[in-house]
């Protein structure tokens, strides 16, 4: 296993160029199942993630290519069904796959995603979503059994209400959506999430030749068709990258220029960074899913009290690294996490650096300090594991992130951007730390 060895203080400098969006790119590469036409997707990111969702691919008979404008999907062999256990525990948006390979292929056998690290994490929706379109749905040896209403039928379209009780879901939206394209009549998804991603799938699913009309806002209307066809499409850049990016500057007194920064999906996040004190520009936003901003860091970051929510809301995947900047706020501020109330695995850890944190249920009260400490810490999650990074490079002295291998499912070699903008950051194996601490 790997981890970080960090020597902070220094003030990140310069430019980086934001990558693909992870989590658009799960959902757009298994929409490939839709149809036996190649789709090429352009910006996919080198991630662990990203490896996984390909295997699993290449299992349910897609053929995947490197071509000079990305990366090319065809579905040559349409008769697997089964994502098994294997993968799936490895990645949970496995999931990803149940709603085109049940339209497609009108069966679909996906191992059911256990817990994980930030929480519960149910797929009731994705499953009452389908049924609503006429999937019989079962479980049989851990695995969801989902299958179109006759053997080799065509599901029909219907009403879905998607909301659970911490709002709309992303991937079940993604699912049901992309389920219904290839549906008999119409089906309207009722509470739909609107995240850029979901967005970004649908404008790859029309180009495929489907009729999606609103996503990006809580109704989505999809008219079936009988097949989709070959389509390219580039995809969106992660804002969750550039919120991280964003927060790195501020945190580390930086002056940072983020270069194809999708700002028109990270307005909560500026808001919330702005009201910190943080100076933010914009240079460039001709357009505005690939603009080019400015962050400069302060001496004195304010405190504020955040509140995730589903978006257009401050994004959960940001909340983790925002309590590392707010830990450096001169005042008291507090976190609420409203998408998954346990998404905390980073307070003991941040602790641990001197940040003082006090958890209440699903609200954290953070209250400033002058300076964080480097200590050795431990990766948990994705985005917990981004938070200790960006806490490690405005503490002072040594930090070392042990388990680094989370922050590689989000992150593409996350420490060679970091040093090419100044920071004093280094990869190793974890045997070599005991030469090292
Ligand atoms: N939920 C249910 N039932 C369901 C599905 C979800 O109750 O059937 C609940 C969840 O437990 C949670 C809330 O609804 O409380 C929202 O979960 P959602 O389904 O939207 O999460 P997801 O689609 O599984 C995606 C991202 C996550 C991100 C969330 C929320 C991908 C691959 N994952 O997960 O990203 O946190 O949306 O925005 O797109 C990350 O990148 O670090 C990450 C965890």
């Amino acid at each position: 296993m790997d981890a970080f060895v960090i020597q902070g203080g220094n003030p990140l400098r310069g430019e980086i160029k934001v990558n693909g969006s992870k989590n658009a790119a799960l959902p757009l590469m298994a929409a490939a199942l839709l149809t036996n036409q190649p789709v090429t997707l352009e910006g996919i990111p080198r991630l662990a993630d990203i490896g996984n969702m390909r295997r699993l691919l290449i299992e349910l008979g897609v053929d995947i290519e490197e071509q000079p404008d990305g990366l090319r999907f065809q579905a040559t062999d349409e008769s697997a069904s089964h994502a098994r256990y294997e993968i799936v525990r490895t990645m949970r948006a496995s999931i990803c796959v149940l709603g085109p390979m049940l339209a497609r292929r009108g069966i679909a056998r996906v191992s059911l995603p256990g817990g994980c690290a930030i929480g519960d994490r149910p797929v009731d929706l994705h499953l009452r979503g389908l049924e609503a379109l006429g999937a019989e749905v079962s479980l049989d040896s851990g695995d969801i059994l989902v299958k179109a209403p006759a053997p080799g039928g065509r599901l029909r379209g219907g009403r879905v209400f998607l909301a659970g009780p911490f709002g709309p879901t992303v991937l079940g939206t993604a699912n049901v959506m992309s389920a219904a394209t290839l549906a008999e009549g119409v089906t309207i998804i009722e509470c739909a999430a609107c995240e850029p991603e979901v967005v970004d799938l649908a404008r790859l699913l029309n180009a495929m030749g489907a009729h999606i009309r609103g996503a990006g806002t809580p109704r989505i209307v999809i008219e079936g068709v009988k097949e989709l066809g070959t389509a390219h499409h580039r995809v969106i850049g992660d804002r969750i990258e550039a919120g991280t990016y964003m927060m790195a500057s501020a945190m580390t007194r930086g002056d940072l220029t983020i270069r194809d920064c999708p700002l028109d999906a990270l307005l909560a996040t500026w808001d919330h960074l702005e009201r910190a004190g943080v100076a933010l520009t914009v240079i460039d936003e001709s357009d505005p899913m690939r603009a080019s901003i400015r962050i400069r860091g302060t001496d004195a970051i304010q405190p504020v009290h955040v509140t995730t929510n589903p978006h257009p809301g401050f994004p959960t995947d940001l909340q983790a690294q925002m309590m590392a900047l707010l830990s450096m706020a001169s005042g008291n501020s507090s976190i609420t996490e409203r998408i998954f109330p346990d998404r905390f695995l980073h307070v003991a850890e941040l602790s641990r650096m001197g940040a003082r944190l006090f958890r209440q249920g699903p609200t954290v009260i953070v209250s400033g300090v002058r300076e964080l400490i480097g200590a050795p810490v431990m990766a948990s999650d994705l985005r917990a594991s981004a938070s200790l990074v960006l806490a490690g490079l405005a503490a002072k002295g040594q930090t070392i992130v042990r388990r680094v291998y989370h922050l590689d499912r989000g992150y593409e070699r996350m420490e060679t951007g970091l040093a090419s903008l100044g920071a004093d950051i280094r990869r190793v194996r974890e045997e070599e730390l005991p030469l090292i601490e």
